[in-house]
């Protein structure tokens, strides 16, 4: 309540406690269970400086998919040698940019990017260190637009057809690259562990036949993230101990049947980590009944904020934030945004009590591939971002202004106005 007055609504609010601690009981599980294990942040999900330098802190690395990601990595003060270089069309200015700054692995997905880096590593003169993404076919049984390792995918040399094996060779051959092993991540929101145990199998079954023909042994097994967390805040989360002792028991399977010492394990849990961190607040406008069909409750953001219900079904819950309902008889509604698309429903057959315009609504669980894959649809400001610490909340991100929406647009001939978000003012200020 005092947070929404504060910053204003829609708002997403961090937990840095429970950040860290989500962070940290990753690492410690990992830890348990193979003891070279390095946590590689995958920025995708949230790339905020603010809370980077958290998880730099908890001894996070991050994985980055573009040149953006690698400046706000460097931002948060991310040694660039702990960062991850992934992306399946990753450009030779992007290229250029992450050697340029030092980033500590490539993961090289396609033969363009091995030719790009060779050219890279001779105009810098520097070795690169690179792991191949392999796409093991694996099928991890998830929404078919978080499916990254499945036989149709875009992601990665296929193993099976020999593409991965001449990758191989190339990078061997190479005297500008340096191949220290291999990736892959078949997927995100997977609740089976065993689907990373088989693609450890595979990877180390290809490994083992490089090492057999090029002589190159392994010294780093990434299996990306992809640990399932329920949207709907049930704590219907994959185990992270089962994943992290199936990880386990795949490498040294893998090392025994190959001869290969260990090699370190890198895993990159992105949503794993964040998405338990942040609520969003969002503050109820228009009702609307549909006798005999439903009741719609308007909020004051919606698909631009979190896009993940109308792109992937995600199903979040949603409750009262303003006052205590007790007692008061709960009835369905669907929330939906505020957008100018029929899509825009955020949560479909909430039961919640009667709801006035200018009640607050708490969705938690949106820390992740949220504000990530937020946009400006409807030219609306994207919201602001707090990180709450010991009952203090500072502003980490500030709301977008309207000017902030035209900021890369050119118009010669543009009229002169001020006029902020909430504010009745207009005055005179130029673009
Ligand atoms: N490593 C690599 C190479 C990845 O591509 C990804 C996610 C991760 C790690 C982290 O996966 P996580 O632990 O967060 O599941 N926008 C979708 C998710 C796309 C994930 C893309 N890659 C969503 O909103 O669910």
């Amino acid at each position: 309540m005092t947070l929404a007055r504060e910053f204003g609504t829609p708002l997403y609010v961090f937990d840095e406690e429970t950040l860290r601690s989500r962070a940290r009981s990753i690492r410690d599980a990992f830890l348990r269970a193979y003891d070279r294990t390095r946590i590689v942040y995958a920025g995708k999900a949230y790339l905020s400086p603010a809370l980077m330098r958290i998880l730099v802190e908890e001894r996070c690395g991050l994985d980055v998919v573009s040149g953006g990601e690698i400046y706000a990595g460097l931002v948060a003060g991310v040694p660039p040698s702990d960062m991850i270089f992934h992306g399946n069309n990753k450009s030779r200015a992007e290229l250029q940019e992450a050697v340029a700054a030092g980033v500590g692995l490539v993961a090289v997905d396609n033969d363009l990017e091995i030719t790009l880096l060779e050219a890279v590593s001779r105009e810098s003169d520097r070795e690169i260190e690179v792991v191949l993404r392999l796409n093991p076919g694996v099928d991890p049984h998830t929404h078919h637009k978080m499916r990254t390792g499945a036989v149709d995918s875009k992601f990665g040399f296929p193993i099976w057809d020999g593409q991965a094996a001449s990758a191989a060779a190339r990078v061997c051959e190479s005297e500008s690259l340096r191949l220290v092993g291999y990736h892959a991540h078949v997927g995100s929101q997977i609740f089976d562990p065993l689907l990373v145990e088989q693609t450890i199998d595979e990877i180390m079954a290809f490994a083992g036949e490089v090492r057999d023909r090029l002589g190159a042994t392994p010294e780093v097994i990434i299996p990306g993230g992809g640990f399932g967390v329920a949207d709907d805040a049930s704590g219907g989360d994959v185990s992270i101990d089962e994943w992290a002792n199936a990880t386990a028991r795949a490498i040294e399977r893998g090392c025994l049947r190959y001869g290969f010492h260990s090699p370190v394990l890198v895993v990159e849990p992105g949503r794993a980590i964040i998405a338990p961190a942040a609520v969003t607040l969002y503050e109820v406008g228009a009702r609307k009944t549909i006798a005999g069909v439903r009741t719609y409750i308007s909020v004051d953001g919606g698909m631009a904020d979190n896009i993940r219900p109308a792109l992937y079904g995600a199903q979040y819950t949603v409750a009262l934030a303003n006052r205590d309902p007790e007692g008061e008889q709960l009835l369905p509604v669907t929330i939906a945004g505020k957008y100018c698309e029929s899509g825009d429903i955020l949560i479909q057959d909430a039961m919640l009590p009667a709801l006035d315009a200018g009640d607050l609504l708490a969705v938690p669980m949106t820390g992740a591939y949220c504000l990530a894959m937020a946009s400006n649809y409807n030219l609306t400001p994207r919201p602001a971002v707090v990180l709450v610490h010991e009952g203090r909340a500072i502003l980490i991100r500030q709301r977008e202004s309207y000017q902030d929406l035209l900021r890369g647009d050119i118009c010669t001939e543009a009229a002169d106005i001020s006029m902020d978000p909430g504010s009745l003012s207009a005055g005179k200020r130029s673009l």
